[in-house]
């Protein structure tokens, strides 16, 4: 069977991970730091925080938005504009902080949110709003900007944005990696990604004051920069949670940093390979391309008609394929927030998504390419 997400694993990550438990120091420490300076090079912004996970750093980035003083006022069950087809973890994150997730519908040719359905749902409650880049294929980020500064306009604030880019590292809008457009965005750097740290997340902040807040909140909010007494620290201001990474996790990181510009190479060039054979195949539309962005292409979504033969057919074929992320609406715990929502219908009524990781070789794309143009 060819596997829809794979671990990418460096060979170097095994070495870099005994250096750390032979050195005494597993927790946050030097390791980390080396990370976050690499991490800043390479995404080109200096206002970064690694975190355990990136349900940890959406939870942190939500409550950073929607309670801006840190006295708890903010997360006044105020409303926050949300996907419906995305992983749980970022309306989790919403409840967590005691909010209301309202859903956006989905735009079926981009699989993000749609902005239009977007700009109508913003109201005088609505405390943030969160995209998910789905499957890497960026948000049109300046429409979404020029919808703020109508809302601004009409209510005299302009809603904060985050962007859950979960599937998203090496995606780029118009030139620049996501985590520079103004916003609070947020990476995971869970097993199955491009590029994983075997768990973690990495919130990238649009300025230095909540950069600074992110860094002690992820941390009890402790100041880890501050002088101390030996373990005993200065007065904490706030208080914060235990999402930080560690060096076990941050060395992983820097053994897969170094190689994801070419696992990332490989996803893009079997993603223009089905571009190119299946523009014109029958039963199967190719979503979006903009030309001012470049998707990562962390699974290939593609519209099938007849979805549950397609997937029956691909099964049978040896190849493994999905929709990857039930819609949330549906579920017990969010169903009390259900509205209408045809986008999403019709998208899930024929999104599959295709392998096309480093492991997908030429035989095995032009075997996938070969099975869905046999028909099903
Ligand atoms: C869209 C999306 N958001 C958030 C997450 C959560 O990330 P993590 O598993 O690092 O907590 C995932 C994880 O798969 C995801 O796919």
């Amino acid at each position: 069977m060819i596997p829809l997400m794979r671990v990418e694993m460096s060979q170097e990550a095994g070495a870099a991970v005994s250096r750390v438990l032979a050195g005494g120091m597993i927790g946050q420490g030097p390791v980390v730091d080396e990370f976050e300076q690499a991490l800043r090079e390479r995404i080109g912004n200096p206002y970064v925080a690694t975190v355990n996970s990136g349900t940890s750093g959406l939870h942190l980035a939500l409550r950073l938005v929607t309670d801006p003083t840190g006295t708890g006022t903010g997360a006044d069950g105020g409303e926050v504009l949300t996907t419906p087809l995305t992983m749980v973890a970022a309306n989790w994150a919403i409840l967590a902080n005691g909010l209301r997730p309202k859903w956006v519908d989905v735009d079926p040719m981009t699989l993000n949110v749609d902005l239009d359905d977007l700009a109508r749902k913003i109201t005088p409650a609505t405390r943030a709003i969160v995209i998910v880049h789905f499957a890497g294929y960026p948000v049109d980020l300046a429409r979404l900007s020029d919808i703020l500064d109508e809302a601004e306009a009409a209510y005299g604030f302009r809603p904060p944005v985050i962007e859950d880019c979960a599937h998203a590292w090496g995606a780029t809008y118009r030139g620049t990696p996501l985590g520079n457009h103004g916003n609070v965005a947020v990476y995971s750097f869970q097993s199955v990604k491009h590029f994983t740290t075997g768990d973690g997340g990495l919130m990238v902040l649009p300025d230095a004051q909540l950069a600074e807040r992110a860094r002690r909140l992820r941390w009890f909010g402790i100041d880890r920069s501050a002088p101390g007494r030996g373990l005993v620290r200065a007065d904490i201001p706030e208080w914060g949670y235990k999402f930080h990474m560690n060096d076990i996790n941050a060395a992983i990181g820097l053994a897969n940093l170094a190689e994801t510009d070419e696992v990332i190479r490989r996803y893009r060039d079997n993603a223009a390979f089905y571009d190119r054979e299946l523009a014109t195949a029958d039963g199967v539309r190719v979503t979006e391309r903009a030309a001012d962005r470049q998707s990562s292409f962390w699974v290939y979504p593609l519209l099938v008609r007849g979805k549950d033969a397609f997937i029956k057919h691909m099964t049978e074929a040896g190849v493994m394929v999905s929709q990857v992320h039930e819609r949330n609406d549906r579920h017990t715990a969010l169903r009390r927030y259900a509205s209408l929502l045809p986008g999403l219908d019709r998208a899930v009524e024929q999104l599959v998504c295709l392998p096309v990781g480093r492991w997908v070789s030429d035989e095995d794309r032009r075997h996938i390419v070969d099975t869905i143009k046999a028909g099903w």
